[in-house]
């Protein structure tokens, strides 16, 4: 009988663990997606404020530029991801547009604050 009794709080020391370290990779999990964003921000704000509104308010600059907030209307922002990789000239014909040159790292976190925006 003793020993059964043990074995239920083992198992609820097993429960409490798995649980604790559940929420713990939950927490690291989302701070790291806000770290992210954060720098996605960044760079959005520093190579396409310019022209488009990057926030989840406000219009463009440029008013021919959509509003960073509504991108997810017309396409899936994945699809994204290789325009910006090859430099992006997507949708930007007929104006004066830099060329942009992101890294692998700087894409995700782009991607992950436009994902963070998104209005429908
Ligand atoms: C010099 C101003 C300017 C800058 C800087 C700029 N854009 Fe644009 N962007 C525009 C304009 C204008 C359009 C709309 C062009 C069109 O519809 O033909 C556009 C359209 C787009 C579209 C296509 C939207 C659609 O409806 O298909 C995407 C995506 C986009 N821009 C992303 C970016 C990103 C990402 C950056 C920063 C890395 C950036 N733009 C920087 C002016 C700019």
């Amino acid at each position: 009988m003793a020993k059964c009794k043990n074995f239920e709080i083992l198992k609820l020391f097993v429960l409490f663990g798995a649980l604790f370290f559940f929420m713990l990779s939950a927490r690291a999990a989302s701070s790291a997606q806000g770290v992210l964003q954060k720098r996605g921000q960044a760079i959005a704000q520093e190579n396409c404020g310019r022209c488009h509104a990057i926030g989840v308010e406000g219009a463009s600059k440029n008013p021919k530029s959509p509003p960073f907030r509504y991108l997810g209307r017309k396409y899936p922002l994945e699809n994204l991801e290789e325009a910006l990789g090859e430099g992006i000239v997507v949708g930007h014909e007929g104006e004066e547009m830099p060329e942009f040159r992101l890294n692998t790292a700087q894409i995700e976190a782009l991607l992950a604050y436009l994902a963070s925006i998104q209005k429908k």
